[in-house]
């Protein structure tokens, strides 16, 4: 086995960590803008398996990162599903509302799903013929809380307000949607493996908003049933998991949910992530996103920080949360520099 994706996944120490970037596919480089202008809009462009796999490959050919992420988002699968979905341009996402059990019933469920999402498997076929040999093609969903706020909110919302009400207003209609998200996340996920995405990550930006009792059944639990039923059907599939801003939560993540890497913030430090959450597998992340916008010795010196305190262990190294679109890609340039002068 020679990618070293898949090494780090494996839980091997590498002289210096393999590197991928969360969002590394966006509106910070100029030939994402153009490609996206050609395919018209964001969601036009994620359903076209050509125009998709030519944005996937850009930071590739641009920076040599040694993971693709499939070009997608995590709302694809409840439009899938047969939510209304679309993009308010400078605003973010609107989706139809789930407040009800009629809302939830005109859902559907199973093989359908596919008809909207074929082209996404046609994106991963298209990468996995032409990405370099020593790139790891990282399939992704979101996990099945985080689409739930998206979903019952119909927006994107600071606290997730709307979908703590309905947990706590109507805790039975809460709890079908989420089990809904996790079949269909699963079945999304498979279909991704089949295609050739030899990695799978599950995206929880909004883990952190659950707390206590319902971060171990809507957070955690969702993540085991979906790594343990991906996992049976692919023994070797490595899964990553991001909980974020879980903070003690990361604790024991990798054990719980049984997933080969937790990805981890900014909010908590490389080096209290080295003592608590490596030694149950591979780290991800965690430097802070703005560094991209600011670069310069801040970011050449965090860099060089989060590389020493993560080099006991297996470490992937990335951002924190994904970059913005204010990011020079210089900075980038410089990041990927000084990780690999690291060894
Ligand atoms: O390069 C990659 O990381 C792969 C593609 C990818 C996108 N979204 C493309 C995208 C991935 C993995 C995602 C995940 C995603 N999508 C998450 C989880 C990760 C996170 O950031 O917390 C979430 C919450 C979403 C939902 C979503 N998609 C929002 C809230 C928005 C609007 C905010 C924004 O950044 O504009 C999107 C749009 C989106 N998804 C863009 C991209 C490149 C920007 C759209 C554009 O080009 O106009």
């Amino acid at each position: 086995m020679t990618k070293t994706i898949l090494r780090a996944l494996a839980g091997e120490t590498l002289p210096t960590p393999p590197i991928w970037m969360m969002r590394q596919a966006g509106r910070y480089l100029p030939e994402y803008r153009a490609t996206r202008g050609e395919a018209g809009d964001f969601l036009s462009l994620c359903y076209n398996p050509e125009l998709a796999a030519e944005v996937t490959l850009q930071p590739i050919r641009r920076y040599g990162f040694d993971a693709a992420i499939l070009f997608a988002d995590i709302l694809l699968l409840p439009q899938a599903l047969g939510a209304d979905l679309w993009f308010v341009t400078g605003e973010g996402p609107r989706l139809s509302t789930i407040q009800s059990q009629a809302d939830f019933d005109k859902l559907g469920r199973g093989e359908m799903i596919h008809d909207t999402l074929n082209p996404v498997y046609e994106t991963v076929r298209i990468l996995s013929k032409e990405l370099p040999k020593e790139t790891t093609l990282i399939g992704f969903a979101g996990a099945p809380w985080t689409v739930a706020t998206y979903m019952i909110a119909g927006r994107g919302t600071p606290d997730q307000g709307p979908a703590h009400a309905l947990k706590a207003e109507n805790r039975a209609l809460f709890e079908k949607l989420i089990e809904r998200l996790t079949e269909g996340t699963i079945d999304y996920l498979t279909e991704q493996v089949k295609a050739g995405a030899e990695v799978i990550k599950i995206f929880d930006s909004w883990a952190g908003s659950l707390k206590g009792e319902d971060f171990d059944k809507y957070a955690l639990e969702p993540a085991r049933i979906i790594t343990s039923e991906l996992k049976s059907r692919f023994p070797d599939l490595p899964v990553i998991a991001f909980p974020r801003q879980a903070g003690d939560n990361y604790i024991g993540f990798h054990e719980k949910a049984g997933v080969d890497c937790v990805a981890i913030d900014d909010s908590v430090s490389a080096e209290w992530a080295a003592q608590h959450v490596q030694p149950g597998g591979c780290v991800q992340g965690n430097l802070k996103n703005t560094h991209m916008v600011t670069g310069g010795e801040a970011l050449v010196s965090e860099t060089k920080r989060i590389v020493k305190a993560l080099s006991n262990g297996p470490h992937i190294f990335n951002l924190g949360h994904g970059i913005t679109p204010d990011a020079d890609p210089e900075n980038v340039k410089l990041m990927i520099e000084t990780v690999r002068s690291c060894g």
